[in-house]
């Protein structure tokens, strides 16, 4: 069965062909980074504009890699919420469009679900089972920790749409402490790939951050590590831009990454232990961290999903992927469809 997936939350515009919602046939991106990159961060006006003049390109191009007919597909998939309003209404809008042209079914799905859904597209040979790189199919009960650039969420997911909330951020998300921390270190935009780089070059022991435990509780806290590093960035004169020391900047990048790497695995391996789940399963851009993708195979007792890294950042797939699972279940929407930027999943 194959699905047409179609992404536009925030600044990818996407569309991904995936059969019975685990096979990628085609998987198109078209990331909109360096315009955003400009001003520091996704412009909402700006981010619709460039859905608008993509999405048709992109979508055709994921139909012609596919080598599918309209014909051929079963349904089409699209986000729904959480994001941009205008970016949101530009994917729902062309799915209404094609399904009805084409008389398909519609399912509407949540972009934090989708994330989780990333783990279910074959390619998923990242394991940490005996190191080998064998195709892994996630198995209930598991853990799911999505970190992405607006959420941190810990998942206990016990079947398929059964989602229970474990904790989450009590202030920044994951994404969005290394976004400010990667601005506050003059990085640049967007913040996790530009601190995972500099940070190669760092020593990750330079500065020792206290950790938010936040003990008690599967509670995540980063805005305290990002007030830390603003004020060592003041301290040490980086953000006057007054003192170029690229040596001091990936010692401060790789202390921070480390801590933050440190409660995410620590928090994920305890809760997965105290469920006494299957697996743990990473969900998010931020589940693309190389340091974090290490150290949760490297400190898990239980097998441990990751997507590859461009199935963690947003993408189309997930969302055909989880729009299989809803479509199987007979979760389906229809043209009154409509966009909703707070949607939750919890
Ligand atoms: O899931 P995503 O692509 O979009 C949202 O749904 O938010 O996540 C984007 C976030 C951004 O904050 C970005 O800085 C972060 O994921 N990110 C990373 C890495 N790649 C993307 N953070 C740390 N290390 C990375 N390699
Ligand atoms: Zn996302």
């Amino acid at each position: 069965m194959r699905i047409l997936g179609i992404e536009s939350s925030c600044d990818e515009t996407a569309a991904a062909v995936v059969e019975d919602g685990t096979r990628i046939l085609s998987n198109i991106i078209a990331s909109q980074v360096e315009i955003h990159a400009r001003y520091g961060g996704v412009v909402p006006e700006v981010a619709s504009r460039q859905h608008l003049g993509n999405v048709l390109p992109v979508i055709n191009e994921a139909m012609v890699e596919a080598k599918v007919e309209w014909e051929e597909l079963e349904a089409i998939a699209v986000t729904i919420g959480p994001g941009l309003a205008g970016s949101l209404l530009v994917g729902v809008n062309i799915a209404k469009a094609i399904a009805f042209a084409k008389g398909l079914p519609i399912i509407g799905v949540n972009h934090l679900e989708g994330h989780i859904y990333a783990n279910w597209l074959v390619g998923n040979e990242e394991s940490n089972e005996g190191n080998e790189r064998v195709p892994q199919q996630p198995v209930f009960p598991l853990v799911c920790l999505i970190v992405s650039g607006g959420h941190t969420d810990l998942v206990l997911m016990k079947g398929h749409g059964k989602y229970i909330l474990l904790g989450r951020t009590r202030d920044d998300a994951a994404g969005e402490a290394f976004d400010k921390v990667a601005r506050i270190l003059g990085l640049g935009y967007p913040g996790g790939p530009a601190i995972q780089r500099v940070a190669d070059e760092g020593n990750a022991n330079a500065y020792y951050l206290s950790r938010p435990w936040l003990r008690g509780t599967d509670d995540f806290s980063f805005s305290g590590l990002k007030t830390a590093m603003l004020r060592l960035a003041q301290e040490q004169g980086i953000m006057s831009g007054a003192i170029q020391r690229p040596q001091m900047v990936a010692d401060l990048a790789a202390s921070f990454q480390e801590a933050v790497v440190d409660v995410l695995v620590t928090k994920t391996v305890e809760a997965a232990r105290r469920c006494q789940v299957k697996q743990i399963l990473l969900a998010g851009g931020v589940a693309a961290n190389e340091l974090l993708r290490q150290r949760i195979s490297e400190r898990s007792f239980l097998p441990i999903i990751l997507p590859k890294a461009i199935l963690c950042t947003d993408n189309a797939a997930m969302i055909a992927a989880c729009g299989y699972f809803h479509y199987r279940g007979g979760d389906i929407s229809d043209l009154n469809l409509d966009i909703n930027p707070g949607l939750k999943l919890m």
